[in-house]
């Protein structure tokens, strides 16, 4: 068998992959006989991915699905496991990349989850410090980070996203990626030594994060979980953890002797600034901003934070609190609430194991007599909340995610969609989760009586149909976009 040496760019060489393998899977020439070498790992024989496109290789969506992501991840033998796959998908096994006990299959799902993490880490944990001006009098900042995986290049749209206003670079050992306000760009490793080790928002972060420290909360296994020791050096805020930690006992004490008359903490309007132009370490610290943030429109009590595990498999996504929940400040405890719990009880969903939050935190009203009427939320509205909702589920990390009604479909796709069409599975393009689309429990509410019946049944259905997708990710192979 003839043998071929493939040579790639270092770190993730996604076009190089995708024009190598375009020739050699229709070509016939199987991953035993290729060696996938990389940058300057040149053996004398290596020949540079091809550069015109080969012959059309289609291949199911399972499949593209997987390539970009694996290929982000460090480990050297990728190129040839891919290579595997899509030769064995090619000769007739469609849907391989379903099979999640095939080894080889299984293998590449790890790989692509470490990806996944490793993006999630960058986005939560990265912190930029002010390194002087930029063009034109912009503000610089730098940061350092270190990611297990060739991940750069995907992250940093995120950043230029979140941060458009002031020129930055990120510096990490394999690459750096640069915004001056207008474009990325893509540069060569950096060093720490070139980002500074202190700046004015530190005072910031370690006011806030101690201001939201929850001492009676403390527990330092989850807290590594949630945010490895590894990353802290670059986060100033983690250099007031051992203080707390170790006052916590005293602390705890002191807030039960004070619990009647403890007052609703403020985070300081210096420390939401600088939370504001940073990413939230953990869920915990997103809800203390959102707990510290005035209602967009006045009235509300408080926020209505949503409730559940992280990792839950079925996280439910309504639209706003309601008078119930604005007093109670728990999401759906009011008449729609309980409903939905029924609902939920049908269809065989475990309430407690479920995560139930709302598309807006605040409720919106008008008071007519003594009652204050349920005000739906403009898109304005929705959009304002969104980034917290976003941020919200990619901390609790659910299997599937349900919008129930229009409302919460419009804060997870940024569309405007009839529920009559959007309803059953959905794709919402750019997450990371496969979500369900159903009416709200509010819409059951308002329905006259002898509609309501099979209104209702139809929503227990939906609940158990979206039940089973989240507990068996091969029946969502085919759900419609
Ligand atoms: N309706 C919602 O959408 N959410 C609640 O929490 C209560 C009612």
């Amino acid at each position: 068998m003839q043998t071929r040496t493939i040579r790639l760019t270092s770190g993730a060489d996604l076009d190089g992959f995708r024009a190598a393998i375009r020739h050699l899977v229709p070509a016939g020439v199987p991953p035993e006989a290729v060696t996938w070498v990389e940058g300057d790992a040149a053996s004398l024989f290596a020949e540079d991915a091809p550069a015109e496109p080969g012959s059309a290789l289609v291949l199911p969506r399972a499949v593209a699905e997987l390539v970009p992501p694996v290929v982000m991840h460090r480990d050297p033998e990728r190129y040839g496991l891919l290579h595997r796959l899509i030769w064995r998908v090619a000769r007739g096994e469609r849907h391989l990349a379903e099979v999640a006990s095939d080894p080889l299959v299984h293998r590449l799902t790890l790989m692509r989850k470490a990806v996944a993490r490793d993006l999630h880490k960058m986005h939560a944990f990265l912190r930029f410090r002010r390194s002087g001006a930029g063009e034109g009098g912009r503000e610089r900042f730098a940061a350092w980070f270190e990611p297990e995986h060739h991940i750069l290049a995907e992250a940093a749209p995120f950043f230029a996203a979140r941060f458009p206003s002031f020129d930055w670079s990120i510096l990490t050992p394999d690459g750096s990626a640069h915004w001056d306000g207008r474009a990325l760009h893509v540069g060569p490793p950096g060093r720490r030594e070139d980002v500074p080790e202190h700046d004015a928002f530190e005072a910031g972060w370690t006011d806030y994060y101690s201001s939201t420290f929850n001492p009676a909360r403390t527990n330092l296994a989850a807290m590594r979980a949630e945010m490895p020791k590894k990353y802290w050096h670059n986060m100033p805020e983690t250099a007031a953890i051992p203080g707390l930690v170790r006052e916590a006992g005293r602390r705890v004490g002191e807030m039960i002797a004070r619990a009647p008359e403890a007052p609703v903490k403020r985070v300081p309007a210096r420390a939401l600034a600088a939370m504001a132009a940073q990413e939230p370490a953990s869920l915990e610290a997103l809800n203390a901003v959102i707990r510290a943030s005035e209602p967009l429109v006045p009235g509300a009590t408080q926020a209505v934070l949503g409730e559940g595990p992280l990792g839950a498999a079925i996280a439910l996504v309504g639209e706003q609190p309601g008078d119930q929940e604005d007093l109670q400040g728990r999401p759906f405890v009011g008449p729609a609430g309980q409903l939905l719990a029924r609902a939920l009880r049908e269809a065989g969903i475990d309430r407690s194991q479920a995560y139930l939050t709302n598309a807006v935190k605040h409720f919106k009203f008008e008071v007519r007599g003594k009652r204050r009427i349920h005000q739906k939320p403009t898109a304005g509205e929705v959009a304002h909340y969104r980034w917290w909702l976003d941020r919200e589920l990619a901390f609790v990390a659910p299997r599937l995610v349900v919008a129930l009604g229009a409302t919460a479909v419009l804060a997870l796709t940024g569309r405007q969609v009839p529920i009559t069409r959007a309803r059953g599975p959905a794709a919402f393009e750019g997450k990371p989760y496969p979500g369900f689309v159903t009416v709200h429990p509010s819409y059951l509410l308002r329905l006259p009586d002898e509609a309501r019946g099979e209104a209702y049944a139809g929503f227990v259905e939906d609940l158990r149909r979206a039940a089973t997708l989240a507990a068996d990710p091969a029946s969502r192979v085919g759900m419609a976009g």
